[in-house]
């Protein structure tokens, strides 16, 4: 049996480094925020590349948090991609402002910069771009969209952690960048957590007071804020991981070039562009029989995820918020599948895969 993921194997090697973490952390007596807090935050930013990082408790709580701190109008618009996960446009909508949803590109699964021009109004306040599964959207014109219409641009990082743009990493373009350190992440923790980056210092100092009940001294609240401050034993627990995230995500990339080189062209492959490396949180390809293909894969052992199966304007808590269509969208979501790719598996596992895949191809033509 092939699993989709397993993270007790995939965390087994941080095993006996997170029992003395713990026993440290347990004899300090300080639990919330702190000196563990704070190490992670200048450990992150330092890997990404920004000035400061806030660790908070998830990713969402991270795009709710960059929304209220860049004062965005009441009900302004943010565009967001269409094919995300719900997450991203649940923030916009517990921000007070309005989700404008945008088509991506069938070849990145990325928002595309064109639908984005195309959707650009006298409300548009904001681009929430998001690096769908690992993969770096095209930064270069999100940003000269943003300069040249003076909008705030907000990247949802939390697929994509350690993946570049042109040697830079994702998370160090937009104002803030929001990271899930959720456990299936590529950087992810022992229950939830999340973080924002940004090189501004005054939105920093907010944000730093915002997930803290809006305080920055005890008793005196300057903003109407929210309690969503990083666990401190969480905190330890990513320090310890992001010492080893560059190898992980080797490793991953190295079951991702299997794939890559190795997959019938019956089933259709993300694309590797030039400049942009991927770091494969999700490694999804698409079928038209996409279905019969997962029922196939799980007969010979192998479990396979769908992300996603409906997308959010489909979703009922969405119900009459959006009129328009959106094709590729759906497209995307009946026909992708995502194959297994964690730091748990081997390359031995991935190439039964692959087989299994092709034999698939095979059997269906
Ligand atoms: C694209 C995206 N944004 C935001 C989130 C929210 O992160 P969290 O679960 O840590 O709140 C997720 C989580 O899966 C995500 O995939």
């Amino acid at each position: 049996m092939i699993e989709f993921e397993n993270l007790g194997k995939s965390n087994q090697r941080f095993f006996k480094q997170f029992q003395t973490e713990f026993n440290s952390f347990s004899n300090s007596g300080w639990y919330v925020l702190g000196e563990r807090v704070q190490n992670f935050e200048r450990e992150f930013a330092e890997y990404i590349g920004t000035k400061y990082c806030i660790g908070v408790a998830s990713g969402l709580d991270a795009l709710i948090l960059s929304l209220k701190a860049l004062e965005l109008p009441k009900g302004g618009e943010v565009i967001v991609p269409a094919n995300t996960y719900i997450a991203t446009i649940l923030a916009i909508i517990n921000a007070d402002l309005t989700p404008v949803l945008v088509e991506p590109n069938l070849d990145s699964y990325n928002i595309s910069p064109a639908a984005v021009v195309a959707s650009l109004g006298p409300q548009t306040c904001a681009i929430l771009c998001v690096h769908m599964y690992g993969n770096p959207c095209e930064m270069n014109s999100l940003v000269e969209i943003c300069k040249n219409n003076n909008l705030k641009l907000i990247e949802d990082v939390a697929q994509a952690h350690g993946s570049t743009y042109f040697e830079k990493k994702l998370g160090s373009f937009g104002n803030t960048g929001a990271f899930s350190f959720y456990p299936t992440k590529n950087l992810g923790a022992l229950g939830d957590a999340g973080a924002i980056v940004t090189d501004d210092e005054e939105l920093a100092k907010k944000l730093t007071a915002l997930r803290n009940y809006g305080s920055h001294s005890k008793y005196n609240f300057e903003y109407l804020g929210m309690n969503s401050r990083l666990d401190a034993i969480q905190a330890g627990f990513l320090s310890i991981k992001l010492r080893e995230l560059d190898s992980m995500l080797e490793h991953k990339r190295k079951l991702a070039k299997l794939y890559l080189e190795n997959l019938n062209s019956e089933f259709i492959i993300p694309s590797e562009k030039k400049g942009l490396k991927n770091t494969y949180h999700i490694f999804p390809i698409r079928h038209p029989k996409r279905d019969l293909l997962k029922k196939f894969l799980e007969e010979n052992g192998i479990k396979t995820e769908i992300h996603y199966p409906i997308p959010p304007h489909k979703q009922k808590c969405m119900q009459d918020r959006f009129e328009a269509e959106y094709p590729i969208t759906e497209d995307i979501h009946q026909t992708i599948l995502s194959l297994p790719i964690s730091f748990g598996h081997s390359e031995d596992d991935v190439l039964k895969v692959i087989e299994a895949l092709n034999s698939f191809a095979q059997e269906s033509k």
